[in-house]
């Protein structure tokens, strides 16, 4: 019914980057295709920026706040580990007291909601769902590890989904995870397995540890996977997607997408050059960019590809 998204004002360049550490804008753009990214303020927590982005959800739907009864909220970067970052979004927006919760799949999670949101719909049980996903990764990134400060970025993005006789549904999905890869690609301490003390936070295990190269053919393989088991669930020829929504994390991830799909690249919305990979957030921003750009006509299919950390992968094929 309306999406919405949130980019925090400061932006932090490849060339920024080049007087934190040992890197360069040349060597960051060619293996990545990242050239800036957004950081949030020091105050300005995933809640602040959800809750803008789905103020902006609601006003393009032309609801109110009240009027919602369900908020769902991915993210890796909760304000807190609790209460949840829905429950701080819930007061923020002046939502009434309805459930609100987090789901934790990583990148993937803002697609593991909006599959939620759709059943819960389909069922009755909630006429309008909040779905929200939101990022703080700069309070998680170690800032002087090369190999993974230059990768992320913070931001939100919300979508309200709701019965509509218009038009415009959910044709197939398939979510999926494998935790035997869970090591690849996590954040080791602040959890219940080793809570933070001054020792290991010397060590920087509070900080996202990453298997980069690992990452990168596991990413590309998950996601020609989904996309493939979702598009056969709708019976859709790939040619018939209008717009691919993949996730942000590697230009030549997404490269290597395309051409396994066989689908020519310009058919892909791609913002990862000015926002890096911003986990949750990144699918709703971008599905919220794509309309606004009239990348997106009624009528039309999407389809939506997320990877994350757990590991977990998920697509979501959308007929506007
Ligand atoms: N600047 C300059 N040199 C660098 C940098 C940097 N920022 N980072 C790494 N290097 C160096 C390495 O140290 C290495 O040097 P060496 O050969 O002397 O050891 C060299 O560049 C090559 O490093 P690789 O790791 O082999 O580089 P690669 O081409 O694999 O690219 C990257 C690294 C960009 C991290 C890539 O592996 C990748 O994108 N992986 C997937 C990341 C990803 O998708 N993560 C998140 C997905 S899920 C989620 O979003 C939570």
């Amino acid at each position: 019914m309306g999406t919405g998204a949130y980019l925090p004002a400061k932006v932090l360049s490849n060339h920024d980057l080049e007087r934190m550490v040992e890197t360069s804008d040349r060597w960051i753009v060619e293996r990545t295709g990242i050239r800036e990214r957004r950081l949030a303020a020091d105050k300005e927590c995933p809640s602040d920026m959800g809750a803008a982005a789905a103020m902006m959800a609601l006003e393009r739907a032309g609801l109110r706040s009240e009027e919602l009864d369900l908020i769902i909220v991915a993210t890796t970067t909760s304000d807190t580990l609790f209460p949840s970052t829905a429950c701080q979004i819930q007061q923020k927006i002046g939502a009434r007291k309805i459930p609100a919760f987090d789901l934790q799949a990583a990148c993937s999670g803002f697609l593991y909601g909006l599959v939620m949101a759709h059943h819960l719909v389909a069922m009755g049980s909630y006429q309008t769902v909040l779905v929200v996903g939101a990022e703080k990764l700069s309070s998680i990134v170690n800032w002087t590890d090369r190999n993974t400060c230059v990768l992320f970025g913070d931001g939100a993005g919300a979508v309200i989904v709701r019965h509509s006789s218009e038009g415009g549904r959910l044709l197939a999905h398939d979510l999926g995870a494998d935790g035997s890869h869970g090591q690849v690609l996590m954040v080791p301490a602040g959890g219940s397995r080793i809570p933070l003390t001054a020792e290991n936070i010397g060590e920087g295990l509070q900080f996202i540890h990453m298997v980069g190269k690992k990452v990168f053919r596991l990413a590309v393989d998950a996601m020609e996977c989904t996309a493939r088991a979702c598009l056969e669930k709708a019976n859709l020829p790939v040619e018939q997607v209008s717009c691919v929504i993949p996730h942000q994390a590697n230009m030549r991830i997404i490269e290597l997408l395309a051409d396994r799909l066989k689908l020519p690249l310009k058919r892909f919305f791609i913002h990862l050059e000015r926002y890096g990979n911003t986990s949750a957030a990144c699918m709703p921003i971008a599905l919220h960019e794509a309309l606004t750009e009239g990348r997106i006509q009624p009528g039309e299919r999407i389809l939506l590809i997320a990877f994350g950390g757990g590991l977990t992968w998920a697509s979501a094929l959308l007929e506007w």
